[in-house]
């Protein structure tokens, strides 16, 4: 199988306040090619703290990580909390990645409008954050 991604003594260390956090220390694995990988601890044990760094959210202290692969990898990500304005609908929630960009043309937001179907969130689509549950709102993340 061949390796996807390498991680090489992964480091991350918050300072807040003068104190500094040590939330992973010295990581190392590799992840193959049609793994399923789970990254199970307890709370604080800095599993976010990886997958905001593996995404490109976030910078690792020290320690590094590649993605071997000849063809471009995309990265989804689903944030522990969903981050959705609580004043702007689902859908204006969904297309505001694509204003930012500039990018809200009407052939994409037709695509986001067809995500919103595909997720069975399309007749929520006029709603507002606070009237969903966790996982619809997962969802439109
Ligand atoms: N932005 C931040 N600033 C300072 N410290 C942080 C920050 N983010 C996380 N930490 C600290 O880093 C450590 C790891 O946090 P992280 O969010 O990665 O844990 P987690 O494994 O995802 O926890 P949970 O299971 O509760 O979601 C914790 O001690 C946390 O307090
Ligand atoms: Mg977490």
């Amino acid at each position: 199988m061949n390796k996807l991604l390498e991680i090489k003594h992964l480091t991350k260390n918050y300072i807040t306040n003068a104190l500094e956090i040590n939330a992973i220390k010295d990581l190392t694995f590799d992840v193959y090619e049609g793994e399923i990988v789970s990254i199970v601890g307890t709370s604080g044990c800095g599993k976010s703290s990886l997958l905001s760094i593996l995404a490109g959210i976030d910078k690792q202290s020290s320690g590094e990580f590649s993605f071997l692969k000849d063809k471009d990898i995309s990265i989804g990500y689903m944030l522990q909390s969903d981050s959705l304005f609580p004043w702007l609908t689902i859908y204006e929630n969904a297309i505001l990645g694509l204003k930012i960009k500039k990018e809200d043309t009407l052939e994409n937001k037709d695509y986001v409008k067809n995500l919103l179907d595909t997720y069975n969130l399309g007749e929520f689509k006029d709603k507002y954050p606070n009237e969903l549950s966790g996982g619809m709102r997962q969802r439109v993340v």
